[in-house]
């Protein structure tokens, strides 16, 4: 009996700017926590090579950190030199190799920096080599435990957003065709925009327009070295799920600033982050609406994060139009062939398997 083919949304070519994935299915980014000096090493390689060849569109590497005292862990990747460039350059050529984009995350922990491996504890490091000091929008600890952080003064966000600019430079020179700057999960980004972490009074702190300046003008240096002809992502926390935090509406706004400026061609809509005392309410696509109501709300593209594991579920948020590209964490952590068995059962007609895998395709 001859199969039906059809034409699901999740299997048709996404595109962006000059870019155009074979499916509308993202690894998201996700630390390993098992680098050295901020290089990858073989693990990076595999881990990334095994979800282009399961088939995923764009294979977004973890948080790339633009300076060391910026990583989340000692374990983190960064971009902070051209060795670290040219180590990356190798992730690129493999994930592009195996026919998916290859995407780059690039961020600064700000003051949830120096923390320990998550099989370490994922604790604040409070001694030695690793425990660097952290920067923030002000000096306010994460939580009780964890190192206060220094207050940036105007050198210390130059410093920063210059990083971002050659981070940028250098993840472009390195062969990577999409970029996504981590603006969420309360990192140094969503610790200047959130009106929690940010007490200042200067240009950077008071009213949302100076909240967003710092983001604006990492957007802005990141723009500058990145081309035109490909595409910029932005993730943010859509909303901290806190009484007084940024929420839903702050989202909106900011798309519709950004959509105006045209610089960023998706929002990545993850959300908390900002304290420990965030509601999550957890469930199978608990993010979608957030990205329905930036898409909708800012005419901006949208990318739906969080529990999305079914074919189906995945399936279902393209064809109600509630986000254009669905970003994938866990279930790609536990099956890299997740996108070959969703073609085969949402029956799409259009896509191959590695020819070495071949005869793995019967079940
Ligand atoms: C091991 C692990 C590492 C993560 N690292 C990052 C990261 O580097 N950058 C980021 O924006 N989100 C990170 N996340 C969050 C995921 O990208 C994703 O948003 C989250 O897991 C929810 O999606 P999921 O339910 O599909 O896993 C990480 C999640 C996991 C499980």
């Amino acid at each position: 009996m001859l199969k039906r083919s059809r034409d699901p949304h999740l299997f048709r070519p996404f595109t962006a700017r000059s870019v155009t994935a074979r499916n509308h299915i993202m690894l998201s980014p996700m630390c390993q926590y098992c680098g050295e000096d901020g290089l990858p090493n073989e693990w990076h390689y595999i881990h990334l090579a095994s979800r282009a060849i399961g088939g995923a569109g764009i294979v977004c590497t973890e948080v790339v950190h633009t300076l060391p005292e910026g990583r989340i862990s000692p374990g983190c990747l960064g971009i902070w030199s051209d060795d670290h460039r040219d180590a990356l350059a190798r992730l690129a050529e493999t994930i592009r190799s195996h026919g998916a984009v290859p995407g780059m995350q690039i961020g600064h922990a700000g003051r949830k920096a120096a923390v320990s491996r998550p099989w370490e504890g994922s604790l604040p490091i409070q001694n030695g080599p690793d425990a660097w000091p952290t920067v923030s929008a002000s000096a306010i600890p994460f939580s009780g435990g964890w190192r206060t952080p220094g207050a940036l003064d105007q050198s210390g966000i130059d410093m920063i957003v210059e990083s971002f600019r050659d981070g940028s430079r250098r993840a472009r020179e390195a062969g990577f065709k999409l970029l996504e700057i981590h603006g969420a999960h309360g990192y140094l980004i969503n610790q200047f925009y959130n009106p929690i972490s940010n007490m200042r009074d200067d240009d950077y702190g008071g009213d949302f327009n100076n909240r967003c300046r710092f983001l604006f003008e990492v957007i802005e240096a990141v723009r500058s070295e990145w081309p035109d002809e490909l595409p910029l992502f932005l993730r943010i926390s859509a909303t901290d799920w806190l009484q007084g935090g940024w929420g839903i509406d702050d989202s909106i706004r900011l798309a519709q600033i950004l959509k105006e400026r045209g610089q960023v061609d998706l929002i990545d809509c993850s959300s908390g982050g900002t304290s420990p005392d965030q509601q999550v309410p957890i469930h199978p696509g608990y993010q979608v609406p957030l990205a329905k109501s930036v898409k909708d709300g800012a005419g901006m593209m949208t990318g739906a994060v969080g529990l999305i594991y079914t074919p189906e579920h995945a399936e279902s948020i393209l064809a109600n139009g509630d986000a254009d590209l669905i970003i994938m964490g866990r279930a790609l952590l536990a099956d890299p062939y997740w996108p070959l068995k969703a073609a085969k059962t949402l029956k799409a007609g259009n896509v191959d398997w590695p020819v070495q895998y071949e005869r793995g395709n019967i079940f």
